[in-house]
């Protein structure tokens, strides 16, 4: 069965620490590391391991990275029921090229605000999950930037660099950059986005519309590992 690539997991890792660079945003130091600093990496980075707080990239086992896919960097992110990292809230970058997008899905737990922070646009499509898990027929309300609007479903919200769009529980959602806005770096458009929500749990908390989306798929291992994925931190 064809699988996620090890190389397109370093290459996009690669690309979108230019993009954010290009962008003028920072990443702490450890964005930076090799699989070999974090074999080094004692206890005190166990926040990091535990709250799986870095690198994040996935084609949910669509075996089409370029359009089914995501690029993320978690900076801060808590750990339900674990006194230890008491955080309620989570903090991660998009990197989103032109045509990925991520299947759609709803949280049972988590609230999260979409910002649109530079390049193009995001675009946004919301429809409320029925006590089924279900797509609902209801209209509803979402914030935008602090602005109630009123939403059918399946609406899409555009977001210009800047905006923002809250997404409560029980919403599924979907959000991609619009094509043909994006800033173009090698060729492709690119936007970056950010989540600020709760405490994200990305082992159970997602819920998504097409039951063979797998959250963490199985990669292959077709060259080494210049980075490890926010699951893959070696045991200290
Ligand atoms: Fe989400």
């Amino acid at each position: 069965m064809p699988q996620l690539k090890r190389s397109d997991i370093n290459k996009s890792i690669i690309l979108a620490q230019k993009v954010i660079e290009y962008f003028g945003v920072y990443l702490p130091s450890f964005a930076f590391w090799t699989p070999e600093d974090w074999k080094k990496a004692g206890s005190e980075y166990d926040e990091i391991r535990t709250c799986m707080l870095g690198w994040d990239v996935t084609d949910f086992g669509s075996d089409d990275f370029k359009r089914t896919g995501r690029i993320l960097f978690t900076f801060r992110n808590g750990k339900l029921n674990n006194k230890n990292y008491p955080k309620e809230y989570a903090e991660k970058l998009l990197i989103d090229p032109e045509y990925q997008r991520a299947p759609a899905h709803f949280h049972r737990s988590k609230r999260e605000d979409i910002i649109c922070r530079r390049g193009g646009n995001i675009l946004v499509q919301l429809t409320k999950a029925g006590a089924d898990g279900k797509p609902s027929p209801e209209k509803f309300t979402a914030q935008k930037d602090g602005r109630t609007i009123l939403l059918s479903p399946g609406d899409i919200v555009r977001l210009r660099p800047g905006e923002s769009v809250n997404i409560p529980p029980g919403t599924i959602h979907q959000f991609w950059g619009e094509e043909g806005t994006g800033y173009k770096i090698d060729g492709v458009g690119f936007t970056l986005s950010s989540e600020i929500s709760s405490v994200c749990d990305d082992w159970s908390d997602n819920i998504f519309m097409n039951d063979n989306v797998v959250r963490f798929p199985k990669i292959e291992e077709d060259e080494d590992a210049m980075f490890c994925l926010c699951h893959e931190y070696p045991k200290v």
